[in-house]
């Protein structure tokens, strides 16, 4: 696909189904996630990578206890019931910001580079003709997630990222009305 194609109509799909990425075209995604603008090559992104049926089935569980546990309740059940069979992929993305260099970049610099990392998960995969969504929601804040992903006290769960292959036709590009968003001098 035209780089440029897909970096102007590139559209987030919810209705995600089989296939997902092979082992080669995962490898892309993650080429591609570690690629981003990195201050300093800081390199604050963790990646977990969650596509075998029984991965998935741990993803589920993690999230349906953390709704028994926190009493979140029957509302909430059903939306981790949704979030948890969305894709059959799931990244999570965490931001791990370096302290231990001797002169870290800015924390706020370093998660933006984890941000791109998560959108660059996500265009490598639209490039490979995958459909994805990033989600975050109260999931993110799981601390049974938290703690299945690795995360320290200073790590946060950015992001979701659900790919697999849309069951719907896509949005078509947004075609921004761009003089809301320009100043040019
Ligand atoms: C950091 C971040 C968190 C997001 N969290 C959610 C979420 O929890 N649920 C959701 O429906 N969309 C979430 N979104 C928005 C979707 O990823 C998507 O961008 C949105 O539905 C608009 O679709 P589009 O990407 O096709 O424009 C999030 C986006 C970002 C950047």
């Amino acid at each position: 696909m035209d780089a440029l194609h897909l970096l102007t109509t590139r559209r987030s799909s919810k209705k995600l189904t089989a296939p997902a990425p092979n082992a080669d075209q995962l490898e892309a995604m993650l080429q591609a996630a570690t690629q981003v603008p990195d201050h300093g090559n800081m390199r604050p992104f963790r990646f977990t990578v969650i596509q075998s049926a029984e991965g998935l089935q741990r993803f589920r569980e993690i999230l349906c206890r953390t709704v028994t546990e926190l009493n979140f309740g029957d509302d909430v059940m059903r939306k981790a019931e949704r979030v948890g069979n969305m894709a059959p992929m799931v990244i999570g993305v965490t931001f791990a910001p370096n302290r231990e260099v001797a002169k870290p970049k800015p924390e706020w610099e370093q998660m933006l580079s984890a941000g791109c990392a998560a959108y660059g998960l996500q265009l490598a995969a639209s490039a490979q003709g995958f459909d994805n969504v990033w989600i975050t929601g109260m999931w993110v804040n799981s601390p049974l997630l938290r703690e299945a992903f690795g995360c320290s006290d200073k790590d946060k769960i950015i992001g979701l990222m659900m790919i697999g292959s849309s069951v719907e036709e896509g949005g078509g590009a947004k075609n921004t009305d761009l003089e809301q968003f320009v100043t040019t001098w």
